[in-house]
């Protein structure tokens, strides 16, 4: 308790430093504010050596700072955590991200959405016409359901001009269980009418090895994404397979949940940023067991719970029907209409 109030003393005198320190800078600052803020020195409060511990922890651009947490920047840069929030929120306006925007601006953001094909017509009816940049789809299902494979054919469809259901686009691919298979990407590409060797050159493929690994590719992942941002072929597709079997076997156990859950939130808020911020369809994937005593009851308890079911923004069920064929069912979509699609797996990935 005495602990705790002394924290809070320590952190009050750290912020009225801050202000006397800002006042004395009064005259800078003026000319600071009219400046257009461009470079992280241009933000209130950041010299060389924070932009420098700032740009070191990947947090390299105006827009990466509007979105950040007051708490990770103070840990990051050792400054207190008024002083974040100010840097936040000059950032913020800079950037102009994270304010209202009137419903006909959104539509019109809306539609520059792009959209994949999934090489499945009906699969493509069923989401309203393919995956969707700016969105995180996550696609569940129990082993052998054909998540991998969807991903697969995605990382070849993407890559297609959009008049024939892709966004001329490469891919970042994050494999955990170490089931990425080039020959698979070159017999679907084949297929499809694309040169697989081409087809595989646009595919960055990294093997994680834990669940901190996987983080830490994401941040990776950022790199390439700027590099490929200006060039023909920018990043259109990021796929996660799978986004929770690290997380599950290294978090067993009641105790650990929430630790769990805190971690999967900032990855998850990490993959919407990249989303948003570079027009990206984020794919990920996620093992369920189908259990036989719940066949009349919802199988659909994917392993994450509520965080991963609240973040994604369009959730695909997919289950074994007769004869081979797959099954997907979307669930709680928020602007599509529920329903059920059947398609089938082979030497073109997945089709009709
Ligand atoms: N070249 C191919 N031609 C036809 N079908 C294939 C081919 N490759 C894989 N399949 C089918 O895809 C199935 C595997 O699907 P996939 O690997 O996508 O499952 P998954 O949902 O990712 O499973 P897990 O949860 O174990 O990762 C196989 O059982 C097989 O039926
Ligand atoms: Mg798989």
């Amino acid at each position: 308790m005495a602990r705790k109030k002394n924290d809070e003393i320590k952190e009050l005198e750290e912020f009225e430093e801050l202000e006397v320190a800002e006042e004395e800078k009064t005259e800078e600052k003026t000319s600071k504010s009219s400046k257009k803020i461009t470079t992280l020195e241009d933000l209130p409060g950041v010299g060389p050596a924070t932009a420098e511990k700032l740009r070191e922890a990947g947090y390299d651009t105006i827009e990466a700072i509007a979105v950040a947490s007051p708490l990770e920047l103070k840990e990051i840069a050792g400054i207190s955590e008024g002083a974040a929030l100010k840097i936040i929120q000059a950032a913020r306006e800079a950037a102009n991200i994270g304010t209202f925007m009137r419903a006909d601006e959104y539509l019109k953001r809306r539609t520059t959405i792009g959209k994949i094909s999934t090489g499945s017509k009906a699969l493509d009816k069923l989401l309203g016409g393919g995956i969707e940049t700016q969105a995180i789809t996550e696609v569940f299902g129990e082993f052998g359901s054909g998540k991998t494979q969807l991903a697969h054919t995605l990382a070849v469809m993407v890559q297609k001009p959009p008049e024939e259901g892709g966004l001329g686009g490469s891919v970042i691919w994050i494999d955990t269980e170490n089931t990425f298979r080039p020959e698979r990407i070159r017999q679907i590409a084949e297929n499809r009418g694309l040169d697989p060797d081409e087809a595989l050159k646009n595919i960055y493929v990294a093997r994680a090895f834990n669940s901190n690994h996987q983080m830490l590719l994401v941040e990776k992942a950022e790199e390439i994404i700027k590099e490929k941002a200006e060039t023909d072929r920018p990043v259109k597709l990021l796929v996660v397979d799978s986004l929770m079997a690290h997380f599950r076997s290294e978090y067993v156990g009641r105790g650990t949940l929430a630790e769990r859950q805190q971690k999967l939130a900032k990855h998850l808020a990490d993959l919407h940023r990249l989303a948003d911020l570079y027009d990206i369809a984020v794919f990920v994937t996620n093992q369920v067991q189908a259990k036989p005593d719940a066949f009349f009851g919802d199988p659909t308890r994917p392993v994450g719970g509520h965080i991963l079911a609240h973040s994604a923004t369009l959730r695909v069920y997919l289950r074994k029907g007769k004869a081979g064929k797959r099954v997907a069912r979307l669930i709680d979509s928020p602007h599509l209409p529920e329903g059920e699609a059947v398609f089938r797996i082979t030497e073109k990935g997945v089709e009709d």
